[in-house]
């Protein structure tokens, strides 16, 4: 995809935010907004403007996430503290003093995240005024266009971390604890600061400020954003008032608006319009000297005196003849020695290079010298040259007019220097904005890297946390372990135990002439002696767990069931009965049969069966 599209898109997706969402980000510079969209479209594998449009419309609860990312809540309690030292020793005593109740001190913290400035504000204030005193005389007004933040500002807790900037008696006298790692703005001085929701490009703002805050929150905006800002700024604060912006924030073009205050800590008042009007110079009115009546000689030495200006200048008369030239005059209008005493507008001079006539008589009316600036002029070979050219009427006793003066100064070098100055400044003023913006861009890069540090550190708790419980599990598995080794060598032990006394009860089982087998009390046969097998035609696996009644052996097993009940019931009958049946051999026996009972466990009862072949 071209880049153009790419931007067409990216605006797109810009516009949709403010039609449908009421977020306005087309004032912001766009660096920083492309990467942090790219940010949560990377987080959900989106890879066009388009497609995260389209999931955005599908999806709405990711309007919260995206604009969490988008707007930059980086802060800490007296972040530069250098500002904050500034502040406390110069801006607030000067504030403060004199104030009232009927006057109260008003503060604002624009772009105040989730509230350490604000409340960093409120405490310089405090110490100031005395904690009684404060709560009577300022008001701060703490704002911000996430609400998110605006939610932990007023929550007021903060983690061990984010206290540790505030220094130890402030933070002893202000801060209460809340649970283990955790530390709450006291009530008393959470109460004077006043959060809500506000934009700063689209509301009104709020007026009569003394102090206003606004850090590391222009530099988000575009260039022709933040005039219209601090043109807002200017008004919500009173005459005089104190504006603090960011490390690396400027006033772009604005600084007839306000006068730096110190430019390091980037502290600016308000500069009063109105007065810039009244700001008149006024000039001394001359002496009033007695003319001495003119001698001959003293005519011509004053001619002489003319002739040595330095200067082109002519003079004429009431009658608007050309009374003098000097020397210069002379040589550079070219007025030839006969033109003395001729009217002037018989002359060339009096209108190359300028109309001379309607100066002088502007001069005349206004009883004031005229002054007309740059005027080109091109010598004889050429060379261009720049006058100002100066009418000055002389007025005898301030009202009898003898003549005019007209005098050029030439102004070819100053206005050549002036040009050069006015360009060398145009490019010092292109290369300070340049300079600006990248330091508004680091700081906003900088604030990123913050971001997705503090990000990151979470993650890497979240990790700790989760190893920490892998390895509790871990230790958990291994004493279970451990346990079920014992176990397990405990039944070794046991199953040993078990097979020999197998071993002997079949040793006897197989000894005894008499077929025997041990049945529960649910009948199965746990038992199945050699010398049953023998009698019976069946082995002991095929009898073992089998139901003593179902096993197909020929004997008539109904009688035997009588015996074995009654036996079971504890019923004792040593004879037993006999029986006659055909074993699976074929083979015809008479057999007897006798019972008895005997204890499986604690609970549950079994039947011996002895099993005889009657000769
Ligand atoms: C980097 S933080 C600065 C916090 C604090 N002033 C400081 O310097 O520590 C920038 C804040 O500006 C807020 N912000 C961005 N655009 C805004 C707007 N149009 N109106 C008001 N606040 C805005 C953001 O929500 C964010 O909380």
């Amino acid at each position: 995809m071209t880049a153009e599209r790419r931007h067409a898109q990216f605006e797109a997706l810009l516009l949709g935010l403010k039609t449908n969402r009421g977020f306005d980000f087309t004032g912001y510079k766009r660096s920083t907004l492309v990467r942090r969209v790219a940010k949560r479209m990377a987080a959900l594998h989106v890879d066009t403007y388009e497609a995260y449009e389209d999931y955005l419309e599908a999806h709405p609860e990711e309007f919260a996430p995206l604009f969490d990312t988008m707007l930059i809540n980086v802060t800490a309690f007296f972040r530069d503290p250098a500002v904050w030292t500034f502040l406390a020793q110069e801006i607030i005593p000067r504030v403060v003093a004199g104030r009232t109740a009927a006057d109260p001190v008003r503060v604002c913290c624009v772009g105040c995240a989730s509230g350490e400035e604000a409340y960093s504000v409120a405490m310089l204030f405090s110490e100031a005024l005395g904690e009684k005193s404060f709560r009577k005389l300022v008001k701060i007004y703490a704002t911000d266009v996430d609400g998110d933040a605006l939610t932990r500002a007023r929550r007021a807790t903060y983690d061990h971390k984010a206290v540790e900037a505030v220094p130890v008696p402030l933070r002893e006298k202000y801060f209460e604890a809340a649970g283990s790692n955790a530390f709450t703005v006291r009530g008393d001085l959470r109460r004077v600061v006043i959060f809500g929701r506000h934009d700063l490009v689209q509301d009104a703002p709020i007026s009569r400020l003394d102090l206003l805050v606004c850090r590391n929150t222009l530099m988000y905006f575009t260039a022709e954003t933040q005039p219209r800002i601090l043109a807002r700024f200017h008004f919500a604060l009173k005459d005089g008032g104190f504006l603090v912006l960011g490390k690396s924030e400027m006033l772009l073009n604005q600084g007839d608006l306000f006068t730096p205050v110190d430019m390091k800590q980037r502290v600016f008042a308000k500069t009063a319009r109105t007065n810039l009007r009244n700001r008149m110079v006024l000039l001394a009115p001359k002496d009033d000297n007695e003319v001495a009546n003119d001698t001959g000689q003293q005519v011509r030495m004053r001619e002489m005196a003319f002739d040595l200006v330095a200067l082109p200048q002519f003079l004429v008369d009431a009658d608007g003849r050309l009374a003098l030239a000097s020397g210069p005059a002379r040589q550079l209008f070219g007025i030839a020695p006969s033109q003395i005493g001729k009217p002037l507008q018989d002359l060339e001079v009096s209108y190359r290079p300028i109309e001379l006539r309607s100066v002088i008589q502007q001069a005349k009316a206004e009883s004031a010298p005229v002054t007309v600036r740059e005027v080109k002029h091109v010598d004889v070979d050429g060379t261009i040259r720049y006058f100002d050219v100066e009418v000055t009427p002389l007025n005898e006793n301030g009202n009898r007019a003898l003549g005019v003066s007209v005098s050029f100064t030439d102004v070819t070098q100053s206005r050549e220097l002036q040009q050069a100055l006015r360009h060398t400044n145009e490019e010092l003023e292109t290369a300070n904005e340049e300079l600006q913006s990248m330091n508004e861009e680091l700081e906003t890069t900088n604030e990123e890297l913050q971001s997705t540090n503090e990000e990151l550190e979470t993650t890497n708790e979240e990790l700790q946390a989760t190893n920490e419980e892998l390895e509790t599990m871990n230790e958990e598995l291994q004493a279970t372990n451990e346990e079920l080794e014992t176990t397990n060598d405990q039944l070794q032990v046991r199953t040993e135990e078990s097979k020999r006394t197998d071993v002997l009860l079949n040793a006897v089982l197989n000894t005894l002439r008499v077929g025997v087998a041990l049945v529960n009390a649910r009948h199965q046969v746990l038992a199945w002696s050699a010398m049953a097998a023998e009698l019976w035609g069946l082995r002991a696996e095929e009898a073992q767990g089998q139901n003593i009644f179902q096993l197909e052996i020929g004997l008539p097993l109904d009688k035997v069931k009588t015996g074995m009940r009654a036996c079971l019931a504890g019923e004792k009958n040593p004879e037993g009965i006999v029986v006659k049946a055909v074993n699976r051999r074929g083979r015809k026996i008479s057999c007897r049969v006798t019972c008895k009972a005997f204890a499986i466990s604690a609970d549950e009862r079994g039947v011996i069966l002895l099993m005889e072949e009657m000769p």
